[in-house]
């Protein structure tokens, strides 16, 4: 018996994936530029360098966007007819790629570019689905430094998600066609490694086949639902999923509310190295309120998205640029522990929406909250002590209370917990505006005193 016990185990470590993407990249979530959001397959080389100079020219880049990536419909209608190699459109890409990126590296960033595994790509480009180990050539050769990898097309060459889900039992063993996606991913994560160039691997197949429970092993990131769309709250049909569950499909125009509802049972699975991604940001692409895109940025750095921006950055409003420009909040998404914040609660308000408290520990003993109001009407809330007591702090404890969106002191939440009690409340100065978030930074004294090294000065 036990022999068979051994050859089983062996049969079933066989056919684990390798930690493939084991390069050492991504240990925050990544922070950058994308094409998509805003310009679709409106794209040129003179777009992506516009966005490159905009990240240096508005201080972006010094606050840590390095990533600006194509993509997709980069493409020529075919690859070359000879090598098979990858050719970029030569209408709107007449430099080439290789020299697009030199200028995005001179400027001190990093470049990335998107495929997919698949035949073609969403837009009906060529895919690489067979091409991994040419294409990852080919994109080392250009000087890629992040590649977003998709899932149209791919003939169905995925597996049933239960059962993807349940790689590590014999079932999967006897039934390794239920590992298709995996495979598909797993060997552009080989390829991409073998090339020897570091390269961010970020995962794009829209949370298919519970890919939350296995992606961190393959990828930096793996997105988790179908794209996201300028929109905060409701239900637009172009959305393919009705729940976590059942969100697999292509499709867009997800809104925030949804994404980050699907999201609360996922992020626990991110880790330094492979995040949980909940799509590009919105954030000044125009359809939402200040403070709905406040909420979108704030809760997407607290669960430890990458944060990719999509607007035109070129032209952004200063509202937009304060935002994404919020050392703070992107301080807790950079926070070396890399631990997603968790839903402590979601109270729901009569005419709609929800209430949401949001906590995650940060480095130093610090802990972050973020209070959520989706409702479509301004609420009070109360917040005991209680419900934040488990991260690190003890009832005997000084901790200072800052407002990372006020950027002061928040003199209504008190300052010392100690002197406070674990009975405090502050019902009565808990005001949120409707789809408001107010995000706070709970700071042990001693760790204060040491330097405090999250406030900006005025
Ligand atoms: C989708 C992807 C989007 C965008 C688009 C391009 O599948 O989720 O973010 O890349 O394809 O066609």
């Amino acid at each position: 018996m036990l022999p068979l016990i051994l050859l089983s185990l062996q049969l079933a470590n066989s056919l684990l994936p390798v930690s493939a993407v084991d390069n050492g990249l991504a240990r925050t979530p990544p922070l950058g530029w994308n094409s998509w959001n805003r310009f679709q397959c409106d794209i040129s080389e003179e777009t992506i360098l516009s966005a490159a100079n905009s990240l240096v020219s508005t201080g972006l880049k010094d606050i840590g966007y390095e990533y600006v990536i194509i993509d997709d419909c980069w493409h020529a209608d075919s690859r070359d007819p000879e090598t098979n190699e990858p050719l970029p459109n030569p209408d709107t890409f007449p430099s080439g790629i290789k020299s697009l990126s030199d200028q995005i590296h001179s400027l001190g960033l990093k470049f990335g570019i998107y495929s997919d595994a698949g035949l073609y790509t969403c837009a009906r480009r060529f895919g690489s689905l067979g091409y991994e180990e040419i294409d990852a050539k080919t994109y080392a050769s250009w000087g890629v430094d992040y590649l977003k990898y998709d899932n149209c097309f791919n003939e169905g060459l995925s597996g049933n998600t239960s059962i993807s889900y349940s790689r590590y039992t014999v079932v999967t063993m006897l039934a390794p066609k239920y590992r298709l996606t995996l495979e598909r991913y797993e060997k552009m994560a080989k390829a991409l490694n073998a090339t020897g160039r570091p390269i961010v691997y970020a995962m794009c197949n829209w949370g298919e086949d519970h890919s939350w429970t296995w992606a961190g092993e393959l990828a930096n990131s793996w997105r988790m639902s179908g794209d996201i769309g300028d929109l905060f709250t409701g239900y637009h049909p172009w959305c393919p999923c009705t729940s976590l569950e059942n969100c697999t499909n292509f499709g867009a125009r997800c809104s925030v509310t949804r994404i980050l509802d699907w999201a609360a049972d996922i992020v626990p699975y991110s880790d330094p190295g492979g995040w949980a991604d909940l799509d590009m940001l919105e954030v000044g692409n125009g359809n939402m309120t200040k403070d709905e895109y406040i909420t979108h940025f704030s809760m997407w750095a607290l669960v430890k998205s990458p944060l990719i921006l999509g607007n035109d950055l070129a032209n952004m409003s200063k509202d937009t640029l304060e935002i994404i420009s919020n050392k703070e909040i992107l301080a807790v998404n950079q926070d070396p522990l890399g631990i997603a914040a968790s839903r402590v609660w979601q109270v729901s308000v009569e005419e709609g929406g929800d209430i949401q408290l949001w906590i995650g520990p940060l480095e130093h003993g610090a802990t972050v909250v973020a209070v959520v109001n989706t409702s479509p009407t301004n609420a009070t809330v109360s917040v005991p002590w209680t419900d934040i007591l488990p991260y690190e702090l003890t009832s005997e404890q000084p901790v200072h209370v800052f407002d990372l969106w006020q950027r002061a002191d928040d003199a209504q939440w008190g300052l010392y917990l100690g002197s406070l009690g674990s009975s405090f409340s502050f019902s009565s100065t808990m005001k949120l505006r409707s789809h408001e978030t107010k995000v706070y930074r709970l700071v042990p004294q001693a760790s204060h005193a040491e330097g405090d090294q999250f406030r900006v000065q005025a």
